[in-house]
């Protein structure tokens, strides 16, 4: 397997660190972009380059794809794993909180994939995987907040543009739909999957080394790992 040049949104902790764990093990690069790059350096040491960003500073976006491109070179992997959760749904919230998600699960992966799309195209092996979940899939009531699945429904909408705008260029795209990952995120939501059923970040950074080891021809444009049973995923 040729290594690559991975960016992975928020690896800072939680499933993203998973994932740049699992990537620096199979022998790739990367960066991560974090509110706190500190933070990356604190717990990857010099092994990861750790940049500035943002998902509700769209300007942080450019600015890293620009970091890892003048540091390391051209990308030719973006994962774009940073996210937030906020219950937001018609009986609670409000439009603060939706635009927040908007921002951060919609709009910063959008200006990301925008950002490093030529070095993605040029690369003629670029990827990008997107960190979406079962929430991206369908709509399973009150227990999942309205607001969240809108969000992640729209990150797969995204996801299949990807794969639509870099085909010739041999970029490919996959939104991964995971159900609940052990994570801070969900550690005091109501009504989440028990903690012994959620999936082990481990588990979803897995799904991510094998996506990236594929070539060009096994295109795979969504992969759902679900924790509960449900018909048809
Ligand atoms: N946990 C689940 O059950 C579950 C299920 C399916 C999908 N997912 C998705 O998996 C992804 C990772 O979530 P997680 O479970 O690892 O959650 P987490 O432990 O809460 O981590 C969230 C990550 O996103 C980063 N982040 C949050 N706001 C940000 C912002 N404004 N700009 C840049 N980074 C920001 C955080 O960085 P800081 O350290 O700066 O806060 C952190 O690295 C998310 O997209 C989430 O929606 C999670």
């Amino acid at each position: 397997m040729e290594p690559r040049l991975v960016m992975v949104s928020g690896g800072a902790r939680g499933l993203g660190a998973a994932i740049v764990r699992r990537c620096l093990a199979d022998g790739h690069r990367v960066s991560v972009g974090a509110r706190r790059p500190e933070a990356v350096a604190e717990t990857f040491g010099s092994t990861v380059h750790a940049a500035f960003f943002d998902g509700t500073e769209p300007n942080s976006a450019d600015s890293w794809v620009a970091a890892v491109a003048r540091d390391l070179g051209p990308p030719d992997t973006l994962i774009n794993n940073a996210g937030i959760l906020r219950m937001v749904d018609f009986g609670q919230g409000g439009e603060a909180e939706l635009d927040e998600m908007w921002e951060v699960n919609v709009k910063a992966p959008f200006r990301l994939i925008r950002a490093a799309l030529p070095h993605l195209k040029a690369s003629g092996r670029g990827r990008v995987i997107n960190i979406a979940s079962t929430d991206g899939k369908r709509y399973r009531g009150a227990a999942a907040p309205l607001g969240y699945v809108l969000t992640k429904h729209a990150l797969v909408a995204l996801t299949h543009a990807v794969r639509h705008q870099g085909w010739d260029e041999g970029l490919r795209g996959t939104a991964i739909c995971p159900g609940a990952i052990d994570t801070e995120m969900i550690a005091d939501l109501p009504g989440a999957t028990p903690k012994d059923q959620r999936l082990p970040p481990d588990a979803v950074a897995e799904i991510v080394a094998l996506l990236l080891k594929l070539p060009n021809q096994a295109s795979v444009p969504e992969i759902v790992a679900n924790t509960r049973l449900e018909s048809a995923l």
